[in-house]
């Protein structure tokens, strides 16, 4: 290791010319994401969610910030696409393609809380069968499945081909590659500018997946609890299958923060909640995505990154 080199953090953990996807960008966590990257030099970021009024207005919130970039052209790009339709899925992975070319970071953020099962406030074992049985009747489940499990599946997938693209721009050589001792080449001799010929980040998945994922003590409800587990674990299973494909994956699991989400819930909580105290900020979200975003994040694939206060290591949880 060269440890005479020049360390920056401004160089280290900033997004400086990145294209980036974040569904559910509009709101919550997503657009707190965003605002960490177009603050740090994105060169793209492409927020995705349903609601396109949702989507503009939380663009022109960053955009009238005194903390904006001074840019000559858009950096913020709102579309409007449900992340359970693939065509729609299809459509926005043709616009980017035209657009931009590549994508370096996806960010499967977009999800839902599901159907409440408050498990703890029966008190009949026929009122606890009701409970569980909440929102099955009406597809609520399969909904909640659908979006924050399947959907970071089918996402991932569409946009393999534009992540790949990204590799290539930064001289690795394309598909597959595989067997002991036989690295993925990387030829550095005619970098695009803006390129470095030590930047060497493969193109990543960034899965938000949750504390629930892990939780055992179940506030947030079972198909909440169950749909984000079996996101981290896709998360990590697409570090291991996509090893060989040169495309990195990562899982983000944040405790409680402020969002459409949570915004009914109280910010205060005690050290056998919380043991921070708080709900995440803006600064515990920029911290840890341009981490694992920025330069000094290469060598981070197939992680789980808690970012919950402590959450975790005082309620029941297995992680
Ligand atoms: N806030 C927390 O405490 C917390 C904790 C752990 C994990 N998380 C996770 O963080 C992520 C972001 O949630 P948030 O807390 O920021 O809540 P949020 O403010 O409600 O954001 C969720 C976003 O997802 C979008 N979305 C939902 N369904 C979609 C679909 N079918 N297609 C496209 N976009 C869709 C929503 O936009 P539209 O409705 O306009 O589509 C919304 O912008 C979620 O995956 C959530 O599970 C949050």
């Amino acid at each position: 290791m060269d440890i005479q080199a020049h360390l920056n953090p401004a160089k280290l953990f900033s997004a400086e010319g990145l294209v980036v996807v974040i569904t559910g960008g509009g709101s919550g966590i997503g657009i707190a994401i965003a605002s960490a990257l177009y603050q740090n030099g994105a060169q793209k970021i492409y927020l995705i969610g349903r609601r396109l009024n949702v989507l503009e207005e939380a663009i022109k919130t960053l955009e009238s910030s005194t903390s904006a970039p001074k840019t000559s052209s858009p950096v913020l790009v709102p579309i409007s696409c449900d992340v359970t339709d693939q065509s729609s899925v299809a459509e926005v992975v043709s616009q980017i393609e035209k657009e931009s070319g590549y994508v370096d970071v996806l960010i499967n953020n977009a999800g839902v809380i599901g159907p409440a099962t408050n498990l703890y406030k029966p008190t009949s074992i026929a009122e606890l069968r009701d409970t569980m049985l909440q929102g099955m009747a009406s597809n609520e489940w399969e909904t909640t499945m659908k979006i924050n499990t399947q959907a970071v599946v089918s996402v991932s997938a569409t946009f393999l081909p534009l992540l790949e693209a990204a590799n290539t721009r930064r001289g690795w050589s394309p598909g597959k590659v595989t067997g002991d001792g036989n690295p993925r080449k990387r030829d550095t001799s005619n970098l695009p500018e803006g390129v470095d010929g030590d930047d060497d980040r493969l193109a990543q998945i960034i899965t938000v997946a949750s504390v629930a994922s892990f939780m055992r003590y179940c506030t947030a409800g079972l198909a909440y609890n169950a749909s984000k587990s079996a996101a981290a674990q896709l998360g990590k299973i697409m570090a291991t299958f996509l090893s060989e494909w040169g495309v990195r994956s990562n899982v983000v699991c944040p405790g409680p923060y402020p969002s459409g989400m949570t915004n009914h819930i109280e910010g205060v909580y005690g050290t056998s909640q919380v043991p921070q105290g708080r709900k995440g900020n803006i600064h515990d979200v920029a911290g840890i995505f341009l981490f694992l975003m920025g330069k000094g994040g290469a060598y981070i694939n197939g992680s789980v990154q808690l970012t919950d206060g402590g959450r975790t290591s005082v309620w029941p949880a297995t992680f």
